[in-house]
């Protein structure tokens, strides 16, 4: 498995582009099972998760076709109910294929979908069973896969217990094509949620008040051909905005949305890290001393938890002490060890705080990349290491971050793969 190689504190500068959102394309690729249309998305990351979502979508017999970033899918003679084992027990987004499937062809069978390990015990599905089950669908748990199957889905009220993004969208999908009206309450707010909504609506679906906490679907009996366009990464945005605080230099972020990270910018404002921004731009300027500042992570519009690990590599670089309380996962503050192992002081108080003592020195070391997300501030770090920082696993930052040593060479980052 490739590594990276990174010499640290190289001073970063110029521009950065952000690519479209790994967790919009993610959920628009399973969406296409809603219709036996062909829908054109355009502005698609080119990533390790969204080749598996391409090759899971054509296993199941529907036509595509990937040129330029841009994808078309038809899913007109679907061949196959039943989602491969194997590609999805290894791929958490692959319970977004369920629903589409049910809706549209009553049966389906698949794993309990794999992933990264960043909730105990594996992350469960039962939100999602739920809502199915409520729409009509009966369960047969098997040995190691689960068999859905449903005659008709009606709609229902449903209350999720827990707020779920991908649970919000998989319920908010099979209920286009539920006959009836279908509440959905306590929903996520991810912008992405928005953005699929909006799309379902154009080709017909009748979904209302996706981006709050309660959506309404109207159940339809087809959904039209379409086109949609990947919305800009507000995750990545974040990162190189964090990447650039963290080595206190001026970068200009293009092709992002800053309104969908503003709790971020916010505390940039409260802790000395200057910035300007447009609609579609944002410049982090070169920060000075920058304070410390704890957060708690929480679903939209609150601090997302994708970049609470970025974050605190971030607060080891300031002035002061701040706790980092994730909320949402119970297995991800594990790579602070690797922090410590560098020379930051961090105490651990529980699965889900830590306290960052800072300013720390940073030393380059040999690190793994346990997730996607602690892959990138693992990277942030050994970039404001002094010395040589070795990364390994790094397929794990290939599943959501494209190209990412080429992008950062070009910003003046010494970091090198080898595969
Ligand atoms: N949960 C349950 N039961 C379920 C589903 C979730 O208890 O059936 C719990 C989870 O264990 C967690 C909480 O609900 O404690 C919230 O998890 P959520 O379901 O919202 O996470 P997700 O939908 O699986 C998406 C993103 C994640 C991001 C989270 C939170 C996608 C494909 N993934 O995951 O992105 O961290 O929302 O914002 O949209 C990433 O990009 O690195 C990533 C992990």
């Amino acid at each position: 498995m490739g590594k990276f190689i990174i010499q640290g504190q190289a001073k970063l500068s110029g521009e950065i582009k952000v690519m479209g959102a790994k967790n919009a394309a993610l959920k628009i690729i399973p969406a296409a099972l809603l219709s036996s249309e062909k829908i054109t998305i355009t502005n698609l990351p080119d990533i390790e998760d969204i080749n598996k979502a391409i090759s899971m979508i054509k296993a199941l017999g529907a036509k595509v076709k990937l040129k330029n970033r841009t994808l078309e899918i038809q899913a007109l003679n679907i061949s196959n109910n039943k989602i491969n084992i194997e590609q999805a027990s290894k791929f958490r987004a692959s319970i977004m294929f369920v629903g589409p499937i049910l809706a549209r062809f009553g049966e389906v069978k698949f794993p309990h979908p794999g992933g990264c390990v960043i909730g105990a015990g594996g992350r469960p599905i039962d939100l999602f069973l739920d809502g199915f089950k409520k729409l009509g669908a009966k369960i047969d748990e098997k040995e190691n896969y689960y068999h859905l199957k449903a005659k008709k889905l009606n709609g229902c009220e449903h209350f999720f217990p827990i707020i779920s993004v991908t649970a919000t969208e998989a319920l908010m999908m099979t209920a286009v094509l539920a006959e009836g009206i279908t509440i959905l309450k306590n929903c996520a707010c991810e912008p992405e949620i928005k953005a699929l909504a909006d799309y379902l609506n154009e080709q017909g679906a009748k979904i209302n008040g996706a981006g709050t906490s309660t959506i309404t679907i109207a159940g339809v009996k087809n959904i039209h051909a379409g086109q949609f366009k990947v919305m800009p990464d507000r995750i990545e945005t974040g990162s190189f905005a964090i990447m650039a605080a963290a080595a206190k230099s001026e970068i200009m972020i293009t092709k992002c949305d800053p309104e969908h990270i503003q709790v971020l910018l916010n505390i940039f404002n409260k802790i000395g890290i200057p910035f300007k921004q447009g609609s579609d731009w944002l410049r982090i300027g070169p920060a000075k001393r920058i304070k410390s500042y704890s957060i708690k992570t929480h679903e939209y519009p609150g601090f997302p938890t994708d970049l609470q690990p970025l974050y605190t590599v971030l607060m080891t670089q300031t002035q002061g002490t701040s706790l980092i309380h994730e909320t949402i996962y119970n297995r991800r503050l594990l790579y602070t060890d690797m922090l410590i192992q560098m020379g930051a002081d961090i105490t651990m108080c529980d699965p889900h705080r830590v306290v960052v003592n800072g300013p720390s020195k940073l030393i380059g070391k040999k690190l793994t990349s346990p997730d996607l997300r602690a892959g990138i501030a693992m990277i942030i770090a050994g970039l404001i290491a002094e010395g040589k920082t070795e990364i390994d696993n790094i397929y794990q930052i290939d599943r959501g971050y494209e190209n990412i040593d080429k992008r950062l060479r070009a910003l003046g980052a010494d970091i090198e793969r080898i595969d």
